[in-house]
């Protein structure tokens, strides 16, 4: 198939690329590059031996770009990436991730269905449970009370999509709720490129293992888990990357609507990370236990199984490629794509 990948240059559309080639379908990306760099993009050609994947820096919410893509393409399906992502800042400036997610989905979707094109892939985050009501988490489990305006757009958009399916069963849609995504292509030449202080627990790790950041702040020790640490779903960036790949096969079924977790099952807390870190890749990570940061929860990770059971797919990385791979992307690029 020919797949329009939206924010195709970012951290999980730039793994994307490279499974979708290598299982044999070709890519459109589109991308207005406000949070990644089109190095990443040169970089998958070099990997999959490709050249030229056709790119536009466009901004998903404007309509005549979009229009013109459709236009120079056939495209059989469309796997949308494309949004803002950062759970402070998303609590800080709230109209500007609605505006930027729904908006930009909603002209997404308009431009699609008027060029016949009505398969879609979505990422969605395991941050629509909320607080979940049981753990692990299946996909009966019913969505919670988001804690961040991040969180609501993605809620809001799995909902957004769904009555579109309903009301339009020729649309396939499947909403695939990512756990907590690390590592970095094995040949250490695409990975994650956060801007500035990193959010996020493997960046911010991996920088203190480079020496630019003196130690790791760990948010909360006293958590209900059994070293207290937070306790989440960590998986491996190119096994996500091939669940969309085999939620492209469930398309070509003509699914419908399908929602999937995409997770290992398995929980670790942040000081398990962080000895794992330590023991694969013989660096010290010096850290400081914190308060608790806000709207965090003590334990998130998945049940798996459904996305086993009728994608195929089941993660296939450990722990110890998660660390190696996130350590080798730091250290062959200290300063990411700059
Ligand atoms: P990323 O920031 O690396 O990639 C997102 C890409 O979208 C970037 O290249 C950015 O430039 C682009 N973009 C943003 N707004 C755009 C717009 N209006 N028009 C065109 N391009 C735009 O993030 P990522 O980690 O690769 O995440 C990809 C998707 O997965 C996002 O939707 C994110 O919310 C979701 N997700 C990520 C995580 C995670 O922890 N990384 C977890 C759950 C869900
Ligand atoms: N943590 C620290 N120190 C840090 C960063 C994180 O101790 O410097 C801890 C957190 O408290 C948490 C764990 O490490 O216990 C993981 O935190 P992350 O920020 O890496 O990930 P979250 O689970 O908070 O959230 C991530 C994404 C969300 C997404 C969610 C579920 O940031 O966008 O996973 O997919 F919604």
């Amino acid at each position: 198939m020919n797949i329009l990948v939206t924010g195709g240059a970012g951290f999980i559309g730039s793994h994307t690329l490279i499974e979708l080639y290598r299982a044999g379908h070709t890519a459109v990306v589109v991308d207005n590059l406000c949070n990644s760099n089109s190095e990443s993009l040169r970089r998958v050609e070099g990997i999959v031996g490709v050249d030229g994947i056709p790119f536009y820096r466009t901004d998903i919410r404007d309509r005549e770009g979009l229009e013109r893509v459709f236009a120079m393409h056939r495209l059989d399906a469309c796997i949308h990436f494309a949004g803002l992502k950062a759970v402070g800042e998303s609590v800080e400036r709230p109209w500007e991730y609605y505006e930027n997610n729904i908006s930009g989905t909603l002209v997404l979707v308009d431009v699609m269905r008027r060029h016949g094109c009505k398969n879609i892939i979505f990422s969605s985050s395991a941050t629509v449970y909320g607080d979940p009501a049981e753990i692990p988490i299946s996909e009966r489990c019913p969505k919670g009370r988001c804690t961040n305006p991040y969180g609501w757009t993605k809620s809001m958009l799995e909902q957004v999509l769904t009555d579109i399916q309903r009301a339009d069963p020729e649309w396939n849609v499947v909403l695939l709720r990512y756990f907590n995504p690390v590592g970095a292509h094995p040949t250490g030449r695409i990975g994650e490129n956060p801007n500035g202080i990193p959010n996020n627990l493997m960046p911010y790790i991996t920088q203190v293992a480079i020496g630019k950041r003196p130690e790791l702040g760990v948010f909360g020790n006293d958590y209900p888990t059994p070293d207290g640490t937070g306790v989440r779903d960590y998986i491996h960036v190119v096994d996500l990357a091939n669940g969309h790949v085999c939620a492209l096969k469930a398309i070509e079924r003509a699914c419908g609507l399908g929602i999937y977790n995409l997770g290992t099952g398995h929980g670790y807390s942040v000081l398990e990370m962080v000895r794992a870190f330590e023991r694969v890749n013989g660096v010290k990570i010096p850290y400081c236990v914190k308060p608790r940061r806000a709207g965090d929860i003590a334990a998130c990770y998945s049940d798996p199984a459904k996305a086993e059971r009728e994608l195929g797919w089941k993660a296939k990385f450990g722990i110890d490629e998660m660390v190696r791979d996130s350590w080798n992307w730091q250290r062959l690029n200290p300063d990411g794509y700059n």
